[in-house]
């Protein structure tokens, strides 16, 4: 069984993909919603929080665990130091690397950007240290959050000549469709579900697929609240299980 991590319900945008790309490998999602965010947190923090739910996942008979966050990635997977866990920041860095980084603008967490693992792939990154914010605790369909959103994405692309804009933080895809009215339309916004399933394919991971394809999913917030919350993530409704962390 696959683990799949994410500070809240970002990573759900990856688990979507994946549950198509892998229909015979059975997974359960972990969201840390009662401590999310992450990004704006310090490192040792990150570090702790993301091996408890990681230790957590492997506890409940995942065999390999998958962070779908940048952050925990970029924070805390050398921390780990854990063969069985697989970061999201290669498969994307795997990605950019086969394209000119002049061209490309990207978005993510604080802590990510801080981190610095995307600085040689990329030519211009930007921090929004409010997304997720509004995702998980705010309205992100709030005229609050649409302004925000606009000036971060105005600070990436100001006087650059960028083609593409990377989401680097698997919460920012909920703002899809806003990013598409905000952005010129020869800018391609790219999101990590392709990415990350594309990479698992080629490294031959998930190592067994187990002919089943449940999917669970746990919170260590309410799981009513995060159920209500998530739909907009995965594109159809999920149920959330309390997890006890
Ligand atoms: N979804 C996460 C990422 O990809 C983390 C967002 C957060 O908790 O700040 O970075």
């Amino acid at each position: 069984m696959l683990g799949v991590f994410d500070s809240g319900s970002g990573g759900l945008t990856v688990a979507q993909t994946l549950s198509k790309a892998f229909p015979h490998v059975s997974m359960m999602y972990l969201g840390d919603h009662a401590r999310s965010p992450y990004g704006d947190r310090p490192v040792n923090e990150i570090e702790q929080y993301t091996k408890e739910c990681v230790d957590w996942l492997f506890a409940q008979g995942c065999d390999q665990v998958l962070l779908a966050c940048n952050t925990a990635s970029a924070v805390a997977l050398d921390y780990l130091d854990d063969d069985r866990v697989i970061g999201i920041i290669e498969p994307t860095r795997d990605w950019l690397s086969t394209r000119d980084k002049e061209d490309i603008g990207l978005l993510a967490t604080t802590a990510t950007v801080t981190s610095g693992v995307y600085s040689d792939v990329v030519a211009y990154q930007h921090s929004c240290p409010a997304w997720t914010l509004f995702i998980e605790k705010g309205n992100p369909k709030s005229e609050g959050a649409k302004e925000v959103v606009t000036r971060d994405v105005n600070t990436l692309i100001e006087g650059r000549e960028l083609n593409t804009v990377v989401l680097a933080c698997t919460h920012y895809p909920y703002f899809h469709d806003l990013l598409a009215e905000i952005l010129p339309s020869d800018v391609t916004v790219v999101d990590q579900g392709d990415m990350v399933a594309n990479w698992l394919k080629d490294h031959n991971r998930p190592a067994q697929t187990d002919g089943d394809s449940a999917l669970q999913f746990f919170t260590t917030d309410d799981p009513i609240e995060v159920s209500r919350r998530a739909a907009d993530f995965f594109g159809s409704p999920v149920t959330f299980q309390k997890a006890t962390i």
